[in-house]
């Protein structure tokens, strides 16, 4: 049984297509995690990118961006935070490397179609990326390779905010 903050610390790491949901139910778990007093960062693609603006989306800048947030994850864990980090993270062995990275390493696929992405576009994107706007981007001219082992898989069609947070929440109860 878990009985300091450290040996209460993971990471909980968000997967999925841009417009797949990560954010919102990253934001979500975190407010609900928060809630129980625990120690606890945020890590968010969007706005990582927004602070170190040189990151692209080359294999190569992808795979740069996601070692060093993944470095810095398992930093914060190492010192008993938990970690709720959300990113596209496209290529498995980046998502790999930060799992043998950190001591315990939960990974939430939110496997939202292409599809639905698209139907969704919250931010435009797609539409711009059709367009030959946007090159390299994900699941259109670049590729995303689905997890074959996520601790947690939650797919937001048909569900609602709070019964998709609901799976992430109870999941993490069986697992921890
Ligand atoms: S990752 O692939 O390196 O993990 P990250 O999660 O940090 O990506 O950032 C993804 C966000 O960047 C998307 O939600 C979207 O707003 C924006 N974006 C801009 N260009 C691209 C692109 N070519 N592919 C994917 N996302 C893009």
């Amino acid at each position: 049984m878990a009985t300091t903050q450290e040996d209460k610390a993971f990471v909980l790491w968000f997967t999925g297509l841009s417009g797949s949901g990560k954010s919102t139910l990253a934001d979500r778990v975190y407010d609900e995690l928060s809630a129980n007093g625990n120690r606890i960062e945020k890590l968010d693609g969007d706005v990582l990118r927004g602070i170190f603006p040189a990151t692209g989306f080359t294999k190569d800048d992808r795979d740069e961006h996601i070692r060093r947030v993944g470095f810095l994850a398992s930093m914060l864990e190492k010192h008993g935070v938990i970690v709720v980090a959300s990113f596209i993270s496209p290529y498995k062995e980046a998502r790999n490397f930060v799992r043998q990275r950190c001591g315990n390493f939960i990974e939430v696929y939110v496997s939202t179609s292409l599809d639905e992405c698209r139907r969704r576009d919250v931010k435009g994107l797609y539409k711009r990326a059709d367009a030959g706007e946007i090159k390299n981007f994900t699941g259109i001219d670049d590729p995303y390779e689905e997890p074959e082992n996520a601790e947690i898989v939650v797919n937001t069609e048909g569900l609602s905010i709070d019964e998709s947070v609901a799976v992430i929440i109870n999941a993490l109860k069986d697992l921890k």
